[in-house]
């Protein structure tokens, strides 16, 4: 069997750093699902769908086509139809986009295969929020990383100064707030705490503290 290690947790858990450092260092895979609810969100926008219209989502979710290019640098972008829409993916307003239309199951669903075409050897580190519960039920490491909310906030509002997008730390903090509620709440595939993952509280830890944590898992 291919091994897979999926890394589930709220937004600003620091899931995607840890995710792609573990990747690199085991030579594995590396699928950012959040990247693929992204992308449709800026389909979406777009396409100035009707962001509550599930068939319309669904039916935009089936006329996309999205793909992972490595770029020069060795990052990973994203093509929405061919195009590289990298550099909207990152805004809190496709990131609202993309919480809002993610309770959908239809769109959830037409997501599914393209998530699930990433497994190859020699392994796969899938980072999101249903991917040891409903992506990749069977796989053989499951981790839950959190943070405080406080915390969360402040990591994504340094991230988003970092890559030069203006933000304001109180907003950045009540926006993860909502996005975790409804993540939470909603009834195609909630965020849980998949019931055979290792949970990890990072608030106090470095991210090479966690990465080393989660490495130390998969040796046993
Ligand atoms: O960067 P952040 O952790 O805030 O979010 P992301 O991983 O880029 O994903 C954006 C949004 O897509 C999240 O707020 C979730 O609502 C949704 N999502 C999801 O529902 N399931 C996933 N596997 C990944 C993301």
């Amino acid at each position: 069997i291919i091994p897979v290690l999926t890394i589930d947790g709220p937004s600003g858990s620091g899931k995607g750093s840890i995710s792609k450092r573990i990747a690199e260092k085991l030579g594995w895979r590396y699928l950012d699902s959040g990247a693929l609810y992204r992308a449709l969100g800026v389909a979406a926008i777009r396409s100035k769908v009707d962001l509550k219209n599930e068939d319309a989502l669904a039916d935009l979710v089936r006329d996309i086509e999205l793909e992972f290019k490595r770029t020069e640098l060795g990052n990973w972008s994203v093509l929405l139809n061919g195009q590289e829409v990298q550099n909207e993916l990152q805004t809190e307003q496709v990131g609202d986009v993309a919480s809002k239309i993610a309770v959908f199951k239809r769109v959830r669903d037409g997501l599914l295969a393209k998530q699930q075409s990433f497994l190859k050897p020699p392994g796969l580190v899938a980072d999101g929020r249903d991917m040891g519960s409903v992506v990749f039920p069977t796989a053989t490491h499951k981790v839950y990383l959190t943070a405080n909310a406080a915390e969360r906030g402040k990591r994504r509002y340094k991230q988003l100064i970092e890559k030069g997008i203006s933000a304001n730390l109180t907003d950045v903090i009540q926006d993860i707030e909502r996005r975790d509620e409804r993540d939470k709440n909603r009834r195609a595939s909630p965020l849980v705490v998949p019931t055979d993952a290792v949970y990890i509280d990072s608030s106090l830890c470095t991210i090479e503290e966690v990465v080393q944590q989660v490495l130390n898992l998969l040796k046993n």
